[in-house]
């Protein structure tokens, strides 16, 4: 199963502000979904709070710590190996890790992540409170950047 981390990012390397996104670009947004669909996404709970319910066509998993349950829409899981091994079961063909700031860090310094797919946004934001990791020590395979 690859995996890989998709993310759009300000100059200074901004995710989020207010538990929500700083740049809503629909030319960005499709290019999530189309990535994405039919795949799976891994998302951190407060993400997915910020989301507000599971994204459609794809099987997601949120990650949190009350422990793991799983429904046909939705799967709540309490580790990012609980994760792994029900998409591997699931035959998930390629599990993307959609955010946030924690969850990110987690699987690019657990070398657990083969790709990274970013959106370049050529703005900043002062007030930004979440921020993308730096990866050097990981060994991702591939990259890709689109600027916005
Ligand atoms: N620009 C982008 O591409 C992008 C993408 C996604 C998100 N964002 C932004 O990022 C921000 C949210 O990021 P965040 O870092 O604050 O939160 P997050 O990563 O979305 O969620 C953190 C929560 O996930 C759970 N969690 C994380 N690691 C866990 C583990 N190993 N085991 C069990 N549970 C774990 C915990 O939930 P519990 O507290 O319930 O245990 C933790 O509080 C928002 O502003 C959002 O809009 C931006």
């Amino acid at each position: 199963m690859k995996i890989t981390a998709i993310a759009a990012v300000g100059r200074n390397w901004e995710l989020g502000r207010n538990n929500d996104l700083i740049w809503k670009m629909p030319e960005d947004m499709r290019h999530f979904k189309q990535t994405t669909e039919h795949h799976a996404v891994l998302m951190g709970r407060k993400t997915y709070e910020s989301i507000g319910k599971p994204l459609p066509n794809r099987r997601n998993y949120i990650l949190a710590s009350g422990g793991s349950i799983f429904t046909t829409e939705w799967n709540r899981v309490g580790s990012i190996e609980v994760a792994l091994e029900n998409a591997e079961r699931s035959m998930v063909d390629h599990l993307f890790v959609i955010g946030g700031a924690q969850v990110y860090k987690q699987v690019i310094e657990s070398a657990l992540c083969h790709e990274i797919i970013l959106t370049y946004i050529h703005d900043t934001a002062a007030d930004a409170d979440t921020f993308f990791p730096t990866w050097t020590a990981s060994p991702i395979t591939s990259m890709s950047t689109a600027n916005r």
